[in-house]
């Protein structure tokens, strides 16, 4: 029996509400009463729901979807940090492809609140309260092995990743989203280094790196349980980073998939970065001369599969997501950096570095494109151009433009 708010509130000593996201119903915390200057704040709610994760979350649920075009099908969901199950609930009823979840978390509220919701939802989903880490390791024998294990704790994710990898069936995906970007991206590198055992580097795009320091360290926790992986999404959204891999058993694929791992070099004096497999003191720029800092070891693979992206974009678009627009313009934006080199340039950043005119972004991926190099927009940052063409090169265009532009 499903209990009413009231009986629900009382039993839990916290008010509740009841609010639509994508396919679903939730009771959740009364967001107004965890507001900080007119700002709900969702760590200070009993059980934990963001309505700003729905765009994550609406991904997440076409990822599932699309996976049926790749083998994966008729899905078994872990999803061992749920709060008020808004994730795994999701999975279950709007995914079709997707036939049951477990669902657990620490809080006995949250776990509370989550059945309710599942009941409320007709969810075929089963809650535990359980610590992250024993419901994964218990997965196999107790509930089988799961296609996807979804982790979305608070923070990071590393200290679940070694479960998530072991219990995943063959071929299954981790997906993982990571909050603790200022670790990532460089404002506390011995934090990203105890964490992730990776430099990151504070340049343009840190966000990228932040992600490509998280796919290496799946791709070196996988590693050590003779798994190999494929990335097959990743997006940098708000406040978080967010990836999904599939993992595969086999120590030859781990030593494949270990080729992948590499540092990049970044020039701060003159823009230049490349990717390098081993580092060679003194660290300098092949192209200036002047000192680098570096990254990694980081993922310097594709971080996307393509396939899987013109999927997410078909199946959106068939899917009741909360954030249609948004889920578009993603997905869109992504499927045309799939297949571009590491690292992009900050126009805006770019053209304040060498003191130049900023020029349409539209414009120098166009003169890029018709010198033959690839060139891209990027989801990262709305003033990106991903692109294999040197700085040197990008600076011309920009100088060649600014010329056409002025009389
Ligand atoms: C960021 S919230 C999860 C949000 C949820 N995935 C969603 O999309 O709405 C993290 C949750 O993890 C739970 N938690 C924290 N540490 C845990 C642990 N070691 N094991 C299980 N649950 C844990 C917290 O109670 C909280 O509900
Ligand atoms: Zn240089």
């Amino acid at each position: 029996m499903i209990p009413t708010l009231s009986q629900l509130e009382e039993e839990l000593g916290f008010s509740l509400e009841l609010v639509s996201e994508g396919g679903v119903k939730l009771v959740v915390p009364k967001l107004s009463d965890y507001a900080v200057d007119g700002s709900y704040v969702p760590s200070r709610a009993p059980v934990f729901y963001n309505p700003l994760m729905a765009l994550c979350r609406d991904v997440g649920v076409a990822l599932a979807e699309a996976l049926s075009a790749f083998g994966l099908q008729k899905l078994l969901v872990c999803e061992p940090l749920t709060g008020a199950g808004a994730r795994g609930i999701r999975y279950c009823v709007e995914a079709e492809n997707v036939e049951q979840a477990v669902l657990g978390d620490i809080n006995p509220r949250a776990v509370r609140l989550a059945e309710v919701n599942a009941s409320l939802n007709s969810a075929s989903a089963t809650v535990v309260r359980e610590e992250a880490n024993s419901l994964m390791a218990r997965m196999p024998k107790a509930f089988g092995r799961p296609h996807l294990v979804d982790v979305d704790p608070f923070g990071s994710p590393a200290p679940f990743v070694e479960n998530a990898i072991r219990c995943l069936s063959n071929g299954g995906v981790i997906a993982l989203t990571a909050t603790d970007l200022a670790p990532l991206c460089g404002v506390y590198p011995k934090a990203c280094r105890r964490k992730y055992g990776a430099w990151p580097l504070r340049t343009k795009y840190c966000h990228e790196l932040a992600i490509r320091i998280l796919m290496g360290f799946v791709c070196q926790a996988a590693a050590r349980l003779e798994r190999g992986v494929v990335a097959l999404y990743c997006h940098s959204t708000a406040h978080y980073a967010r990836v999904y891999m599939r993992v595969f058993r086999g120590a030859r694929k781990a030593d494949s998939s270990l080729e992948n791992l590499a540092y990049i070099l970044h020039c701060f004096k003159c823009l230049h970065r490349e990717v390098s497999k081993e580092l060679h003191p003194p660290l300098t720029c092949s192209s200036c001369g002047s000192r680098v800092g570096v990254a990694g070891p980081l993922w310097v693979g594709p971080l996307f599969e393509k396939k899987l992206c013109e999927k997410l974009v078909e199946v959106g678009e068939k899917l009741p997501l909360a954030k249609k627009q948004e889920f578009e313009a993603l997905t869109k934006l992504i499927l045309e950096e799939v297949e571009g080199p590491p690292t992009f340039f900050a126009l805006d950043h770019l053209c304040d570095h060498f003191s130049l005119p900023t020029p349409k972004r539209d414009a120098v991926i166009l003169r890029l494109k018709e010198m033959g190099f690839f060139a891209s927009k990027t989801h990262f940052t709305p003033t990106g151009i991903r692109t294999d063409a040197p700085t040197r090169v990008v600076v011309e265009v920009v100088e060649e433009l600014t010329r056409r532009r002025s009389p």
